[in-house]
């Protein structure tokens, strides 16, 4: 029987325990800020920085939101970033990606005071991340552990394959499963022998953003397979990069979509939020 993974219901018990946990800072005066910036009118963004804040809401975090033009210039974007890093009231800062084009995305990224950094995107966090020491780690990878932990999936000792190497996924992926002790590969667009690999994971992950791409033919007999993809079909439906229908049957756990990876981003940037007050 393959297991699916309920990622709406694990966010939603992590998000009733981050609401009890603000619920006791509160009680000692402690208030969570985040401040959410958007640049533009890209839709997809749009509703996911709209679940962020409702997110907030729901745990007792206070947002505050700044929705900018589309001709907002990299200068302006910088000084709100400072603006923010110096307010001792706000505690977690995101700006939505991607930024507009004529906007340097990394330099954005940098401008974040680490310690506001709750996306876990700026290099000091990546390097924390890479030699084992506290820091915001990024959500959707962060998330995937949670999905694997509280499954009871093991993961110590296991052949662990992630599909893509992305700043924002892939590699934090890897790190992460690496540091819960599995034998990590990480495959991408000019990797040989993809189906080959692939079949070896215990453990599949796959970010690669094409949709329905991985087939049972990529998968071993009982394998664990998380699908990160999330994209709208010919017919308008939800998939991911991972054939589920073809897969499933061969797997011992899978996560769908949507209601798998997805959710569990938003808890974990929730989890970071509280967190950044805590440590
Ligand atoms: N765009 C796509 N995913 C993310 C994310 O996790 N954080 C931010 N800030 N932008 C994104």
């Amino acid at each position: 029987m393959t297991k699916i993974i309920d990622g709406k219901q694990i966010s939603s018990q992590i998000k009733e325990e981050l609401r009890d946990r603000v619920s006791a800072l509160r009680s000692r005066g402690v208030e969570i800020t985040l401040a959410v910036i958007i640049v533009g009118e890209d839709p997809a963004s749009k509703v996911y920085v709209n679940n962020k804040k409702k997110a907030c809401e729901f745990i007792g975090i206070r947002s505050l939101s700044y929705e900018l033009p589309e001709t907002t210039t990299e200068e302006e974007l910088l000084q709100l970033i400072q603006d923010l890093n110096g307010r001792t009231d706000v505690n977690g800062i995101l700006v939505q990606l991607p930024v507009p084009k004529h906007i340097d995305e990394q330099k954005i990224i940098h401008a974040i005071d680490p310690k506001k950094d709750v996306d876990g995107f700026h290099t000091q966090n990546v390097g924390s991340l890479c030699v084992g020491q506290k820091g915001f780690v990024s959500c959707t990878p962060a998330g995937i552990i949670q999905l694997l932990r509280r499954s009871d999936i093991s993961i110590a000792g296991k052949e662990c394959v992630v599909i893509g190497r992305s700043n924002i996924v892939g590699k934090p992926m890897a790190l992460l499963m690496l540091q819960e002790n599995a034998t990590v590969t990480v495959c991408h667009s000019r990797t040989e022998n993809l189906k080959e690999v692939c079949k070896r994971a215990d453990i599949l992950i796959v970010a690669i953003g094409k949709p329905r791409m991985i087939t049972a033919e990529y998968v071993k007999e009982g394998a664990v397979v998380i699908d990160v993809g999330i994209h709208r079909d010919e017919n308008n439906k939800l998939c991911g990069d991972v054939n589920y229908e073809d897969v499933a049957p061969h797997c011992s756990a899978i996560t769908p979509v949507p209601g798998g990876v997805g959710p569990m981003t938003i808890a974990m940037l929730m989890n970071n939020c509280v967190s950044s007050v805590e440590a």
